[in-house]
């Protein structure tokens, strides 16, 4: 485990750095993108990098993590939305290329299918997480098994409350999500988290430096071989 600490500014241009590096070694990478808060600054920045010419995304495909249930893609709090809003509207990427999980077909088979074509593009080379504050990655809420595969789930009352900012009321955040499991996540060869903000403070305590537990989904990262924390100075206070 390696873990990086630094002002939010330049967490986010060093997380950067890894995609540069990556896509020029590997043209044809297969990337687990994120949503929420935390990733914009990233995301910003490899907006940047890449209209400046550092790295082409035109061979990569990419997969989401999760996508609320009930949501249909031109949905403006939908995932697929954020994604082409806030990155691949703006670089080279191929549409077509990236993946979301349907938030409008919930059937098991179709989640299932979710991994396999994961596995078929090749696995992912590098998952980008963010966490809940309750030790949430993608939207395994506590007590999700560690063999999990992609699957529809129930959000807890946490997240609905913690996500409701971008909503007009909480009544307006979905009950479900379909998010891949711990194990998808864990298949990836490179894993990098990052975290912002003195909330996130004692659950990235818990999540490095307590038990493996399934009742903090991201301690299972303690047990992947190759997996990077980016912390600004609050979210690592109390390390
Ligand atoms: C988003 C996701 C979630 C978020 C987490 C943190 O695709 O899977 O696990 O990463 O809820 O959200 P923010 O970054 O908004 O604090």
């Amino acid at each position: 485990m390696k873990i990086i600490i630094d002002s939010e500014k330049r967490i986010a241009e060093l997380a950067a750095q890894r995609y540069v590096k990556l896509l020029n070694e590997k043209p044809a990478a297969v990337l687990g993108y994120a949503t929420g808060s935390t990733p914009l600054g990233l995301y910003a920045e490899l907006i940047r990098l890449n209209k400046a010419g550092a790295f082409s995304y035109a061979q990569a495909t990419s997969f989401n993590l999760d996508e609320y249930a009930g949501l249909d893609g031109s949905h403006d709090q939908s995932y697929r939305y954020f994604m082409n809003h806030n990155l691949f509207d703006h670089v080279d990427i191929r549409k077509d290329h990236t993946f979301v999980p349907s938030g409008l077909d919930l059937s098991p088979e179709t989640a299932a299918a979710y991994d396999k074509a994961i596995e078929a593009a090749g696995g992912i080379d590098l998952q980008l997480l963010g966490i809940g504050n309750n030790g949430h990655i993608g939207f395994n809420e506590p007590g999700t098994p560690f063999g999990s595969i992609t699957h529809l789930v129930e959000l807890t009352e946490s997240t609905r409350q913690a996500n409701s900012r971008f909503f007009a009321s909480i009544d307006e955040v979905p009950t479900h999500a379909v998010t891949m499991g711990i194990r998808t996540v864990m298949n990836a060869k490179s894993v990098i988290l990052m975290a912002i903000g003195k909330a996130k403070a004692p659950i990235m305590k818990e999540t490095l430096q307590g038990p493996v537990t399934e009742n903090v989904p991201a301690s299972v990262l303690q047990l992947h071989p190759d997996v990077e924390f980016y912390l600004d100075y609050d979210a690592a206070s109390l390390l």
